[in-house]
Protein backbone atom coordinates (compact mmCIF):
# COMPACT_ATOMS: atom_id res chain seq x y z
CA UNK A 1 0.00 0.00 0.00
CA UNK A 2 1.45 3.31 -0.80
CA UNK A 3 1.44 6.00 1.31
CA UNK A 4 -0.98 9.02 0.91
CA UNK A 5 -0.92 12.23 1.92
CA UNK A 6 -3.16 14.83 2.49
CA UNK A 7 -2.35 18.30 3.21
CA UNK A 8 -4.61 21.71 2.60
CA UNK A 9 -3.99 23.84 0.02
CA UNK A 10 -5.77 27.23 -2.08
CA UNK A 11 -5.61 28.77 -5.50
CA UNK A 12 -2.31 28.46 -6.03
CA UNK A 13 -3.30 24.05 -6.43
CA UNK A 14 -5.04 24.81 -9.09
CA UNK A 15 -3.08 23.15 -11.61
CA UNK A 16 -2.68 20.31 -9.68
CA UNK A 17 -6.75 20.14 -8.99
CA UNK A 18 -7.38 20.66 -12.60
CA UNK A 19 -5.12 18.01 -13.73
CA UNK A 20 -6.66 15.14 -11.33
CA UNK A 21 -10.16 16.88 -12.13
CA UNK A 22 -9.89 16.49 -16.27
CA UNK A 23 -8.86 13.32 -15.63
CA UNK A 24 -10.96 11.70 -13.34
CA UNK A 25 -14.53 12.31 -14.17
CA UNK A 26 -16.34 11.03 -17.09
CA UNK A 27 -17.00 13.61 -19.43
CA UNK A 28 -20.35 12.06 -20.61
CA UNK A 29 -21.86 12.89 -17.78
CA UNK A 30 -20.84 16.68 -17.43
CA UNK A 31 -19.99 16.29 -13.51
CA UNK A 32 -16.43 17.87 -13.54
CA UNK A 33 -16.03 21.62 -13.41
CA UNK A 34 -13.88 23.80 -15.43
CA UNK A 35 -11.33 26.26 -13.67
CA UNK A 36 -13.39 28.91 -13.79
CA UNK A 37 -16.03 27.28 -11.69
CA UNK A 38 -13.21 26.12 -9.56
CA UNK A 39 -11.22 29.03 -8.51
CA UNK A 40 -14.76 30.91 -7.82
CA UNK A 41 -15.88 28.25 -4.94
CA UNK A 42 -12.11 28.29 -3.83
CA UNK A 43 -12.83 31.51 -3.15
CA UNK A 44 -16.15 31.53 -1.44
CA UNK A 45 -16.34 31.51 2.71
CA UNK A 46 -16.47 28.34 3.95
CA UNK A 47 -14.85 26.52 1.06
CA UNK A 48 -11.71 24.25 1.52
CA UNK A 49 -9.82 21.90 -0.86
CA UNK A 50 -7.61 18.62 0.49
CA UNK A 51 -5.56 17.29 -1.98
CA UNK A 52 -3.88 14.11 -1.84
CA UNK A 53 -0.57 12.70 -2.74
CA UNK A 54 1.46 9.99 -3.28
CA UNK A 55 4.88 11.05 -3.41
CA UNK A 56 5.72 14.11 -5.26
CA UNK A 57 2.03 13.10 -7.41
CA UNK A 58 -0.93 14.96 -6.37
CA UNK A 59 -3.65 11.93 -6.77
CA UNK A 60 -7.08 13.16 -5.53
CA UNK A 61 -8.82 15.89 -3.83
CA UNK A 62 -11.78 16.95 -2.39
CA UNK A 63 -13.62 20.42 -1.96
CA UNK A 64 -15.81 21.06 0.82
CA UNK A 65 -18.19 23.78 1.53
CA UNK A 66 -19.34 24.55 5.64
CA UNK A 67 -22.56 26.27 6.06
CA UNK A 68 -23.00 26.77 9.89
CA UNK A 69 -22.59 23.78 11.53
CA UNK A 70 -22.68 21.52 8.38
CA UNK A 71 -20.67 20.84 5.44
CA UNK A 72 -21.30 19.40 1.92
CA UNK A 73 -18.12 17.41 -0.06
CA UNK A 74 -18.80 19.34 -3.39
CA UNK A 75 -16.08 17.14 -5.20
CA UNK A 76 -14.19 14.25 -4.56
CA UNK A 77 -11.60 12.71 -7.53
CA UNK A 78 -9.22 10.55 -7.85
CA UNK A 79 -6.57 10.11 -10.75
CA UNK A 80 -7.54 6.59 -12.55
CA UNK A 81 -4.24 5.29 -12.05
CA UNK A 82 -4.26 5.28 -8.48
CA UNK A 83 -7.73 4.37 -7.69
CA UNK A 84 -8.68 1.15 -4.99
CA UNK A 85 -5.60 2.55 -3.04
CA UNK A 86 -7.07 4.06 -0.47
CA UNK A 87 -6.96 7.65 -2.02
CA UNK A 88 -10.95 8.64 -1.53
CA UNK A 89 -11.58 6.92 1.29
CA UNK A 90 -8.09 9.18 3.00
CA UNK A 91 -9.82 12.71 1.62
CA UNK A 92 -13.14 11.43 3.25
CA UNK A 93 -11.44 10.86 6.32
CA UNK A 94 -9.65 14.09 6.16
CA UNK A 95 -12.88 16.25 5.52
CA UNK A 96 -14.67 14.64 8.47
CA UNK A 97 -11.32 15.33 10.59
CA UNK A 98 -11.60 19.17 9.68
CA UNK A 99 -15.17 19.64 10.54
CA UNK A 100 -15.16 18.65 13.54
CA UNK A 101 -12.34 21.00 13.93
CA UNK A 102 -14.87 23.85 12.74
CA UNK A 103 -17.24 22.30 15.02
CA UNK A 104 -19.31 20.71 12.37
CA UNK A 105 -21.47 17.97 12.85
CA UNK A 106 -22.90 16.68 9.73
CA UNK A 107 -20.92 15.94 6.08
CA UNK A 108 -23.71 15.65 2.95
CA UNK A 109 -23.16 15.16 -0.76
CA UNK A 110 -25.19 14.62 -4.13
CA UNK A 111 -24.21 11.60 -6.07
CA UNK A 112 -25.72 10.60 -9.24
CA UNK A 113 -27.29 7.93 -8.47
CA UNK A 114 -25.62 5.62 -10.58
CA UNK A 115 -22.58 6.49 -9.80
CA UNK A 116 -20.52 3.60 -8.29
CA UNK A 117 -19.01 5.91 -5.91
CA UNK A 118 -22.04 5.50 -4.04
CA UNK A 119 -20.28 1.91 -2.56
CA UNK A 120 -17.47 3.97 -1.28
CA UNK A 121 -19.95 6.51 0.44
CA UNK A 122 -21.91 3.71 2.16
CA UNK A 123 -19.00 2.01 3.29
CA UNK A 124 -17.31 5.38 4.70
CA UNK A 125 -20.71 5.60 7.07
CA UNK A 126 -22.99 7.77 4.92
CA UNK A 127 -26.58 6.98 4.67
CA UNK A 128 -29.22 7.98 1.64
CA UNK A 129 -31.32 10.76 3.26
CA UNK A 130 -33.18 11.96 -0.13
CA UNK A 131 -33.26 11.84 -4.06
CA UNK A 132 -33.14 14.90 -6.44
CA UNK A 133 -34.72 13.95 -9.86
CA UNK A 134 -33.60 14.86 -12.90
CA UNK A 135 -30.66 16.96 -11.03
CA UNK A 136 -27.98 15.90 -13.12
CA UNK A 137 -27.72 16.65 -17.04
CA UNK A 138 -25.28 14.37 -18.98
CA UNK A 139 -23.91 14.87 -22.40
CA UNK A 140 -26.61 13.70 -25.12
CA UNK A 141 -29.61 15.52 -23.58
CA UNK A 142 -29.32 12.56 -21.00
CA UNK A 143 -30.82 12.94 -17.16
CA UNK A 144 -29.69 11.72 -14.01
CA UNK A 145 -31.04 11.36 -10.80
CA UNK A 146 -28.56 12.73 -7.37
CA UNK A 147 -29.10 10.59 -4.27
CA UNK A 148 -28.46 13.05 -1.11
CA UNK A 149 -26.46 11.01 1.49
CA UNK A 150 -25.65 12.05 4.61
CA UNK A 151 -23.06 11.51 7.50
CA UNK A 152 -23.28 12.27 11.62
CA UNK A 153 -19.57 13.16 12.78
CA UNK A 154 -18.91 11.49 16.13
CA UNK A 155 -17.32 13.39 18.04
CA UNK A 156 -14.54 11.46 19.04
C1 LIG B 1 -15.18 7.38 -6.67
C2 LIG B 1 -13.67 7.62 -6.51
C3 LIG B 1 -13.43 8.99 -5.88
C4 LIG B 1 -13.10 6.49 -5.60
O1 LIG B 1 -11.70 6.75 -5.37
P1 LIG B 1 -10.71 5.60 -4.83
O2 LIG B 1 -9.50 6.29 -4.31
O3 LIG B 1 -10.53 4.57 -5.87
O4 LIG B 1 -11.54 4.96 -3.62
P2 LIG B 1 -10.91 4.12 -2.39
O5 LIG B 1 -9.71 3.35 -2.85
O6 LIG B 1 -10.71 5.01 -1.23
O7 LIG B 1 -12.13 3.10 -2.11
C5 LIG B 1 -12.42 2.65 -0.80
C6 LIG B 1 -13.55 1.63 -0.91
O8 LIG B 1 -14.70 2.22 -1.52
C7 LIG B 1 -15.34 1.29 -2.40
N1 LIG B 1 -15.20 1.71 -3.81
C8 LIG B 1 -14.40 2.71 -4.28
N2 LIG B 1 -14.55 2.83 -5.62
C9 LIG B 1 -15.46 1.88 -5.99
C10 LIG B 1 -16.04 1.51 -7.23
N3 LIG B 1 -15.72 2.14 -8.39
N4 LIG B 1 -16.93 0.51 -7.24
C11 LIG B 1 -17.29 -0.13 -6.10
N5 LIG B 1 -16.79 0.17 -4.87
C12 LIG B 1 -15.88 1.17 -4.83
C13 LIG B 1 -14.62 -0.03 -2.17
O9 LIG B 1 -15.26 -0.68 -1.06
C14 LIG B 1 -13.23 0.43 -1.78
O10 LIG B 1 -12.52 -0.52 -1.03
P3 LIG B 1 -11.73 -1.73 -1.78
O11 LIG B 1 -10.89 -1.11 -2.86
O12 LIG B 1 -10.94 -2.35 -0.67
O13 LIG B 1 -12.79 -2.64 -2.34
C15 LIG B 1 -12.95 7.53 -7.90
O14 LIG B 1 -13.34 6.36 -8.55
C16 LIG B 1 -13.25 8.71 -8.80
O15 LIG B 1 -12.53 9.71 -8.81
N6 LIG B 1 -14.32 8.61 -9.63
C17 LIG B 1 -14.67 9.67 -10.58
C18 LIG B 1 -15.14 10.92 -9.89
C19 LIG B 1 -16.39 10.66 -9.05
O16 LIG B 1 -17.33 10.03 -9.50
N7 LIG B 1 -16.39 11.18 -7.81
C20 LIG B 1 -17.48 10.99 -6.86
C21 LIG B 1 -18.60 11.94 -7.08
S1 LIG B 1 -18.14 13.65 -6.84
Amino acid sequence: MSDIVVTEAGISAIDRVMEVMNSAFDPGYGEAWNEVQTMSMLAMPGVWLSLAWIGEQPVGFALNRQIVDEAELLLLAVSPDHRRQGVAMALIDRSRAILRQRNGHRLHLEVRHNNPAIELYKRAGFVQIGRRPGYYHGANGQIHDALTLSCALSQA
